[in-house]
């Protein structure tokens, strides 16, 4: 419940004096005010209407699905937004062509050689990508013989396999699996893998990543603040090394200049202040879930950025009532087009997935489980996949690197027999 000092807090109480209506949607009234999803505030002031309802649909959204329907959810606005469930005599995803552009996509990542694989000079390949974030793949094997610095975006590395450190102006972090490390737009860097089989995930933004409000849940939930890392200084001040200069290698316009130092840049013996470099490793984030209801997948929202959200898919108890859905429900995007990475586990709700593989599913067409993992449901007690989902606000691009390690017919996957009218 929320306590009366908060709604007041809010300014709720007062609109109910004056505004009756707000006390018959008390719950969107609290999600305008209370669910705001980072600097996307613009997105929440969602008015529900009321509930229409029309021949036969599920009181409960997600549970107990009228026999022989499945149920889509077509909703605005990344799941804040009106919504309405859908209630069909087919699975939304048995289309059996597509024409044009639009379709989903599939890419296996591992095929991936980006230059840094084999060339320390070299840096990561970038496969899609929007006017506001940019995602790529790094392989580096070995340590920068440079210093870099992104001053086109803030970065956000996930760490999908490999260990060591990278050391930065506010010090060195150590790396491992799992990791999202967060590298504010300009900071000086340098990654010292300690493996040789390494590979990261890069989001590049325009703006800074930021964690989202988490509201109703509270500060702690999801995971708790004390749980990030942060560098402690170490100046690397290199007494006993022959090195004569130091590269700094700046990307701003997508072009790089060099500036060289006669002496280690990364000499800072103190910082203070609330930007830094910081990170968080996937097992301290604790998903939510309810035992009745499947939750959406922005329940799961770890970080949000201008245009884009960073949601955190992790193990956790299906959903335990008879009657309430446990895998994604289908829907079509349509303010946002999803992007998934694959990075550990077992991809229950899809075929065919292997760690280092992703998806992107555009909005305007469905997506949502595999016909084996709807007709199975009923038997999982746990999902156990790890991925990392990217949602952006405008239209993602693949980039012909993406297209180079496509699954062409990954549109196809949803093919398998199934009976029409069968219960999901
Ligand atoms: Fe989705």
């Amino acid at each position: 419940m929320i306590p009366e000092e908060a709604l007041k807090k809010q300014g709720i109480l007062d609109e109910r004096r004056h505004h009756p209506q707000v006390v018959l949607l008390p719950v969107a009234a609290l999600r305008s005010r209370l669910g705001r999803r980072g600097n996307q505030a613009e997105w929440v002031y969602s008015k529900s209407m009321y509930p229409l309802k029309k021949g036969q649909v599920a009181n409960q959204a997600h549970v107990g699905l009228p026999p022989g329907t499945y149920e889509e959810e077509h909703g605005r606005r990344g799941f804040y937004g009106k919504s309405a469930h859908l209630y069909h005599t087919h699975p939304p995803t048995g289309w059996i062509r597509f024409e044009g552009k639009l379709r989903p996509h599939c890419f296996d990542l591992n095929k991936l050689t980006p230059p840094d694989l084999r060339d320390p000079d070299g840096g990561p390949v970038a496969f899609l990508g929007n006017r506001d974030v940019k995602v790529s793949v790094s392989r580096r094997s070995f340590p920068m013989p440079f210093l870099f610095r992104n001053a086109d975006g803030d970065e956000l590395y996930f760490v999908h396999r490999g260990e060591g450190v990278i050391e930065t102006d506010f010090g060195p972090l150590p790396f491992e699996k799992g990791d999202y490390i967060n590298l504010p737009r300009a900071v000086t860097y340098r990654v010292v893998p300690r493996t040789t089989d390494n590979f990261f995930l890069i989001i590049e933004s325009q703006s800074e990543f930021e964690q989202p409000e988490k509201g109703l849940i509270g500060h702690h939930a999801l995971y708790d603040p004390g749980v990030i890392i942060t560098p402690d200084p170490a100046p690397a001040l290199d007494d006993n090394t022959s090195q004569t200069e130091w590269e700094v290698r700046i990307k701003c316009e997508n072009q790089f200049s060099k500036v060289f130092y006669p002496f280690n840049p990364l000499d800072v013996v103190g910082w203070k202040g609330d930007l830094t470099v910081w990170k968080v490793n996937m097992r301290d984030i604790r998903p939510i879930m309810s035992h009745r209801a499947h939750l959406p997948p922005s329940a799961h929202t770890t970080f949000v950025t201008q245009g884009a959200v960073v949601c955190s898919f992790l193990p956790r108890p299906l959903e335990e009532d008879a009657e309430a859905l446990r895998v994604p429900f289908f829907h079509r995007n349509t303010d946002y087009d999803e992007f998934l990475f694959y990075h550990d586990g077992d991809f229950f709700s899809k075929d065919n997935i292997k760690p280092g593989m992703a998806t992107l599913h555009p909005r305007g067409i469905h997506h949502g489980p595999h016909p084996k993992a709807l007709a199975n449901q009923g038997k999982k007690t746990r999902t156990d996949e790890y991925a990392v989902m990217l949602d952006g606000l405008n239209p993602i691009h693949v980039l012909p690197e993406g297209e180079g390690v496509e699954w062409a017919d990954y549109w196809a996957s949803w093919q398998a027999p199934q009976p029409v009218g069968a219960k999901s």
